[in-house]
């Protein structure tokens, strides 16, 4: 793990082969019980980083993709739904690598990208593959889970590595970069005051289509990343979802 600012702790590792995590934890003081914000940068021939971390936090997170890469070759920036952490400094991206576009589902270009983004989003729809010259990444629409109309998630087929987004959020600073113990009972107890869950009645098809990619390794955007058997652990959270 490399700690690429020491004021703010924010770090890189690589989590699965060529997908990095960038961490900044975010004190207790401004969220008791601290809290994380994760980006994952996919190093391919055609780099894409995973969310782009709220605005404010575009010098930390750049800071961090620089270590890797130069920020001007990223070619994509993809991120789940239209929300500040997930593509809050989406612009700040697209002026500091002029090749790179915005990668979305097709509702969130059409609600929100193709109107707030100063150039085209490249829209993706349910099931479509971006091959990036190394890895290779197919977007999956799930509307509403956890939250948001446009939301959807990137599961990359050569690592079996699913871009999660908010599921299985964890409190506290996800100071393990990779973790093998269990997610759902602490992101249940943080869910359990902050539900941030839009309780679709899809939300067990969407999970079910999640779990058929049998992802081993969850690329979670709050907490540790985790590593197993994804399905089982999707499945787990449709039943205790189902069970409310
Ligand atoms: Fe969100
Ligand atoms: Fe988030």
């Amino acid at each position: 793990m490399t700690t690429t600012n020491t004021q703010t702790g924010t770090n890189v590792h690589e989590v699965a082969e060529g997908i990095f995590r960038i961490n900044t934890p975010v004190p207790p003081s401004i969220i008791p019980g601290g809290f994380s914000f994760n980006q994952f940068l996919l190093v391919s021939d055609e780099p894409l980083l995973f969310h782009t971390g709220p605005r404010k936090m575009f010098p930390l997170v750049s800071e961090a993709v620089g270590s890797v890469l130069p920020v001007e070759s990223l070619r994509h920036i993809a991120f789940s739904h239209f929300e500040a952490d997930e593509c809050g400094s989406l612009n700040e991206w697209l002026a500091a690598a002029p090749y790179a576009q915005p990668v979305c589902g097709r509702i969130a270009a059409l609600v929100s990208v193709d109107d707030v983004a100063d150039r085209p989003a490249r829209a993706m729809g349910d099931g479509e593959v971006l091959a990036l010259g190394g890895h290779r990444v197919k977007w999956l629409d799930a509307p509403h889970l956890p939250h948001g109309w446009e939301t959807g998630y990137l599961f990359e087929e050569n690592s079996r590595t699913l871009l999660c987004g908010d599921l299985f959020t964890q409190p506290g600073r996800g100071e393990s970069s990779v973790t093998e113990d269990d997610i759902l009972e602490p992101s249940e107890i943080f869910r359990g005051k902050m539900d941030y869950f839009s309780h679709s009645t899809n939300a067990p098809a969407l999970l079910e289509r999640l779990a058929m990619t049998e992802p081993t390794t969850l690329a979670c955007m709050h907490g540790s990343v985790w590593r197993g058997d994804g399905a089982t652990l999707l499945r787990a959270l449709s039943n205790r979802l189902a069970g409310e």
